[in-house]
């Protein structure tokens, strides 16, 4: 039976650095979410498609085939057969995904296909809404989180334009999957810490 660890929190809250050590100390697939509805936002800019526009994106979503697999363990998504690689972290996505993010049509998809990877092997997921909508019934849920200080000054290490703040707020306001807590996951704040500690507290609630 595979089992699916549930990773949740704001942007930049250092959730995928703790997915990615996490998946590979215990040789779990390692599913990106987030990169899925980059990769819905990535196909309007190819389009021509305004984000904003709820019904041409649903348009879009008929006319454009996304496909996701692994790859070294690693979730991957094909939107028509092409890797969008680098760019989904452009900001012009970032200035989109929220948007697409907020259709629950584009939610339906990207929800499907994500449960769709429990039939590869057990994986470790992150992203905004998996321990309160794609596994609900997971025992292994956690939320990382951080102040939003630590969390700008983590994007601007990275050297990306981005307001994570700005997404947040699309993020926990949206009606359709809002970021929250999901029932049952321990909030992990990782303001003050370093990776490997962040990784031990994960580690400790996988042992519960
Ligand atoms: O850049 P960061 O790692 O913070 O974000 P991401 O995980 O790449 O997700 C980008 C955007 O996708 C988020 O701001 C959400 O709008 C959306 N998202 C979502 O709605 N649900 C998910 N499970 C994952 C991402």
């Amino acid at each position: 039976e595979h089992i699916a660890v549930a990773i949740d929190g704001p942007a930049a809250s250092g959730k995928s650095t703790v997915a990615k050590t996490l998946a590979k100390r215990l040789g779990l697939i390692m599913v990106n979410t987030g990169a899925m509805y980059r990769a819905v936002a990535w196909a309007t800019i190819q389009k021509g498609v305004n984000p904003a526009e709820a019904s041409d994106v649903v348009k879009m979503l008929g006319e454009v085939e996304f496909r996701c697999g692994v790859e070294n363990n690693l979730s991957t998504v094909l939107v028509d057969g092409v890797d969008p690689g680098e760019e989904l972290r452009q900001d012009a996505v970032n200035g989109r995904v929220s948007k697409v993010a907020a259709i629950p049509e584009v939610r339906d998809l990207l929800v499907r296909m994500q449960r769709e990877y429990l039939q590869l092997g057990s994986v470790v997921m992150e992203g905004r809404d998996i321990g309160s909508v794609v596994f609900p019934h997971t025992p292994f849920k956690m939320y990382i989180d951080a102040s939003e200080e630590v969390r700008r000054k983590r994007r601007e290490a990275e050297g990306i334009i981005d307001d994570p703040a700005a997404r947040d707020k699309e993020d926990s306001n949206r009606k359709s999957s809002p970021l929250v807590v999901a029932e049952g996951a321990v909030v992990i704040d990782s303001s003050e810490m370093g990776i490997e500690e962040v990784v031990e507290a994960a580690l400790e609630v996988l042992k519960e």
